[in-house]
């Protein structure tokens, strides 16, 4: 079984992570950590934030001569905001997020801002000040998750697994449909594009490059109007084992983990598998996923069969009774249009329930969805990870891969 737990506040001195379950003798660098970090922070539409924090995740514990050692692997990912400060006089934040009493004079938000976890959270934690509650909620802490998720993908890599996301729509603008991304392309992107600073960013993580560029004139349209715009984002898995997950008991079926770790992506509304929300207006007949005949299946060079069980079609998503069938794992998500707005919502006054004409404007993106996509890679990856220690065990690398191994030569048609 793979856990994970995140610590840390937006503004406070750092994020923490401690990972539990991953096997001993994996290799991992920090350098390896700190590429799928980079990736969560660029994305045209993002705030001024990005620009101040360099994330990388120091490892205090867990590895050693890099190596995993099977122990808890602790990060540590420094909010570098805490010391270089906040707007253009350059505060930091040590004093405000101090843990300490401190004597140094601060703004209290009382302004609620709608769309956040701002007003049910004053009320169940009884408190005055509304940063005690945007603190944690913020999505800084998604930081973290990363950090765990690429932990994560280097396990998943040693059984050929890949995980990838990608955008589909910002602002009601859809990429064409498509039935394959070229993952290296999306990364190093032809549509990257110049920020207002200058600086080269993957632009929106959208493999149709003229979806691309519409996308980011309406995150333009939406900055000029004070506005903000949300998405889809989806996530691809390919090479997970037939029958990960299981059909036996609602909390062991991989589809709904899967969906409880995407919608758990602040921001997420829903998510689909496959040809999800579309099969209300299909019939049954175009829907199933037939399985092809066995001399069809693709073979290696020696005749061994590459993958059991193909399908001619993958309106599954890659998910049946629960359970991975083989084929690339689909997953998408749907992402509000960010609810700190420019322009600002009205609101109520914490302590007096008075009307406020505006909403607290806390720095803010325009949008993130192109970042949602690298945080929908590292929760997919998770889950997954946490399937395949359910399914192999393992306390060492090797001997997950041998239960793995194993396991996949059960897998044929009985009378091979
Ligand atoms: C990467 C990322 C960045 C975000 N940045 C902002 C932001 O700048 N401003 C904002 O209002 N919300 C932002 N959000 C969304 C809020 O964190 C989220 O809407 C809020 O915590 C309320 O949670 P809920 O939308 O899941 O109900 C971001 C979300 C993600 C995933």
């Amino acid at each position: 079984m793979l856990r994970f737990l995140t610590a840390g506040e937006s503004h406070g001195k750092n994020l923490t992570v401690i990972v539990e379950g991953i096997p001993a003798n994996l290799p991992i660098t920090e350098e390896f950590i700190e590429r799928h970090m980079a990736r969560r922070q660029v994305g045209y539409g993002r705030g001024g934030r990005m620009q101040i924090e360099k994330d990388r995740a120091e490892i205090l514990a867990g590895v050693r001569h890099g190596l995993t050692i099977g122990s808890p692997i602790s990060m540590l990912v420094v909010n570098r905001d805490f010391t270089t400060g906040k707007g253009p006089d350059g505060v930091p934040w040590m004093d405000e997020m101090s843990v300490a009493p401190s004597d140094v004079p601060f703004e209290t938000i009382t302004s609620i801002r709608p769309g956040h976890a701002d007003t049910p959270g004053i009320a169940k934690y009884m408190q005055d000040d509304a940063r005690n509650i945007l603190e944690r909620s913020s999505a800084r802490e998604s930081a973290a998750r990363v950090a765990a998720g690429a932990l994560a993908q280097r396990f998943l890599e040693e059984f050929g697994i890949e995980v990838h996301g990608h955008v589909l729509c910002i602002g009601g603008v859809h990429a064409k449909p498509s039935d394959s991304v070229d993952w290296n392309a999306l990364e190093e992107s032809p549509y990257h594009r110049e920020n207002t600073e200058g600086s080269k960013m993957a632009a929106v993580r959208c493999a149709d490059p003229e979806a691309a560029e519409r996308m980011i004139v309406e995150i333009d349209a939406a900055r000029e109007a004070g506005d903000s715009v949300g998405g889809i984002i989806e996530i691809v898995a390919t090479g997970a084992p037939i029958g990960l997950g299981s059909h036996i008991q609602w909390d062991r079926k991989l589809t709904s983990k899967l969906a409880a770790a995407v919608m758990s992506i602040n921001a997420v509304k829903g998510v689909e598998f496959g040809a999800g929300f579309a099969q209300a207006d299909m019939r049954g007949s175009q829907v199933h996923d037939v399985v092809k005949p066995l001399d069809e299946w693709e073979r290696a060079a020696d005749e061994r069969i590459v993958r059991p069980w193909p399908r001619r079609s993958n309106n599954s998503g890659g998910l049946e009774g629960g359970m991975t069938t083989g084929e690339p794992l689909v997953v998408r998500a749907i992402v509000k249009p960010i609810a700190t707005i420019m322009n600002g919502l009205e609101t109520v006054d914490l302590a007096t329930g008075g009307f406020v004409e505006r909403a607290h404007f806390e720095r803010s993106d325009i949008t993130f969805v192109p970042t949602c996509a690298v945080i929908g890679e590292a929760m997919v990856a998770l889950t997954l990870a946490d399937a395949m220690l359910e399914k192999f065990g393992g306390d060492h690398i090797e001997e997950t891969k041998r239960n793995w191994r194993s396991y996949m030569a059960t897998t044929l048609p009985r009378g091979l």
